[in-house]
């Protein structure tokens, strides 16, 4: 099906434009998922250097999109895109230009305005558009998270958003809903009594999800420094995948039956308080070390600052969810940059079986687990134990049983393209409600809260290791291990 719509992305020349947004929709565009008679506006406030063409080839170059790129193609999706010069804090000609750019002759054509601009702009721009009238029934607006710093500013958002947009016009993205595997998850959940059955703490032992990142902070150094690895990933990122593994089953795989589960589960995040805080959640920051036989510098080095900083680039914590499905449950979540790997995966530990018939056959019997892998691959997999023919001492062996679907690649498309997809068609079951961001900003308020008031630096770990010493005491301390941490 091929979309036509008017998307304007503010922050058009942007880190988030350049590296994620545009090479998507020109994947989207040769894969014929966007028409041509789609028109995306990019907003810059000093506009752009040179024309569209070559400053696009430029942007691919830097970050290739996931299909070839040849010229005509190039030529063709640069004709689709208008840049236009707009200051985002007050009115006046740049924003009649757009307002005049933007009528359309089919009152009916999708207008997504996509903010990819700090949080800090968001209220001053909705302003805007309301003052222009690009809040109408078409429009809808598309918010990058960070939402917020925190609660309040969470709120004030929100609340500030909504004087120009209903909440059914409101795409908060989370673009770890739009990835195909977490698509596979819920698909797989909720299509086959065989996982709901076993899906609970009566079987499942504990949960692990790991967003691991081997690169630093990519030229992100004022955002990443005022940020965090808790605001930038945790607050959202893992709560989010969280959710989708815990919630109950939805009434239908709709907008609100999701989103309402989900908020369940963030309610019934028990609030880590004091010294709960310092035994339950590992902070860490990277220091110089070695990646892929080179020396890379330490965070405070990248940042070149004088003295030393509080920010953590790395978070390792043990969460419970309160209700009858998973108490007694753990949660292990896990992110950080610098690790020596890259890759986002939820492997689902079940218990051990309680009794094994065979005593002479070997010792090593692995509990099952159920591996969700995100990326770099999408990749579902179920491991269990099975007779091993090749050896006479082990007579067990763990195998894997893929579940991936194969075939369909065509078919698969990023989460950015997904995700601004369902936006043009107003679906907003992979987007989150005002409500789950706040009861997200709640939890994690009360542990940055209290890394504030406490004098402790992060813990420090080498980049090119999987964090700081206590991160595997999280574990160990609990008889468990991180699936990947060798
Ligand atoms: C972003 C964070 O939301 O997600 C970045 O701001 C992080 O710091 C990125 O690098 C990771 O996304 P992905 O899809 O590359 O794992």
């Amino acid at each position: 099906m091929q979309d036509v719509f008017d998307l304007v992305i503010f922050g058009g020349g942007g880190d988030l434009s350049r590296r994620k947004l545009l090479p998507a929709l020109f994947s989207g565009f040769v894969a014929g998922r966007v028409s041509k008679d789609s028109r995306i506006f990019l907003t810059s406030r000093k506009g752009l250097e040179g024309s569209t063409e070559p400053w696009l080839k430029d942007v691919f170059k830097e970050t290739p999109p996931a299909c070839d790129m040849d010229a005509k193609s190039l030529k063709d999706f640069a004709g689709m895109v208008h840049v236009v010069e707009l200051g985002l804090v007050e009115g006046g000609a740049d924003w009649e230009a757009l307002k005049g750019a933007l009528a359309a002759d089919d009152e009916n054509r999708p207008l997504v305005h996509f903010l990819a601009i700090p949080p800090s702009l968001f209220t001053s721009t909705c302003e805007l558009l309301g003052a222009y009238g690009l809040n109408n029934d078409r429009a809808r607006v598309v918010l990058e998270k960070p939402l917020g710093h925190d609660l309040a500013t969470a709120q004030a958002i929100n609340a500030d958003v909504g004087r120009f947009f209903k909440e059914s016009q409101t795409f908060r993205i989370d673009h770890y809903l739009g990835k195909e595997a977490v698509q596979n998850l819920l698909a797989l959940r909720f299509s086959n009594i065989l996982f709901e059955e076993l899906w609970s703490g009566r079987t499942i032992d504990h949960i692990q999800i790991t967003i691991a990142e081997n690169q630093g902070l990519q030229g992100r150094k004022g955002f990443y420094e005022g940020t965090g690895a808790m605001r930038d990933m945790v607050q959202n990122h893992l709560l989010q995948l969280l959710c989708l593994v815990a919630m109950e089953p939805p009434a239908r795989l709709e907008a609100d039956s999701i989103r309402e589960e989900k908020l369940k589960v963030l309610k019934s995040l028990k609030p880590l308080e004091g010294a709960e805080i310092d035994r339950n959640v590992v902070r860490g920051q990277y220091q110089a070390g070695a990646m892929f036989g080179e020396a890379v510098k330490g965070y405070a080095d990248d940042l070149e600052l004088d003295s030393p900083s509080n920010t953590e680039t790395f978070v390792a914590l043990k969460a419970h969810i309160e209700n009858w499905r998973w108490a007694g449950v753990p949660f292990y979540l896990r992110t950080g940059k610098r690790l020596p790997d890259r890759f986002a995966e939820i492997v689902i530990q079940f218990k051990q079986i309680p009794h094994s018939p065979h005593p002479g056959w070997g010792t090593n019997i692995n509990p099952n687990r159920f591996i969700i892998r995100m990326q770099p691959e999408d990749h579902l997999a179920l491991r269990m134990m099975v007779k091993n023919h090749s050896s006479a001492d082990e007579k067990l062996k763990e195998v894997e049983m893929n579940l991936d679907v194969a075939g369909d690649d065509a078919l698969r498309i990023g989460p950015y393209l997904r995700l601004i997809l369902d936006a043009v068609r107003g679906d907003q079951s992979l987007f989150v409600h005002r409500d789950e961001v706040e009861h997200a900003w709640r939890w994690v308020d009360r542990i940055i809260g209290h890394w504030e008031t406490s004098s402790e630096p992060p813990e420090s770990y080498q980049a090119g290791t999987w964090g700081p010493y206590e991160a595997h005491d999280l574990m160990t301390r609990d008889r468990r291990e991180w699936f990947h941490e060798t």
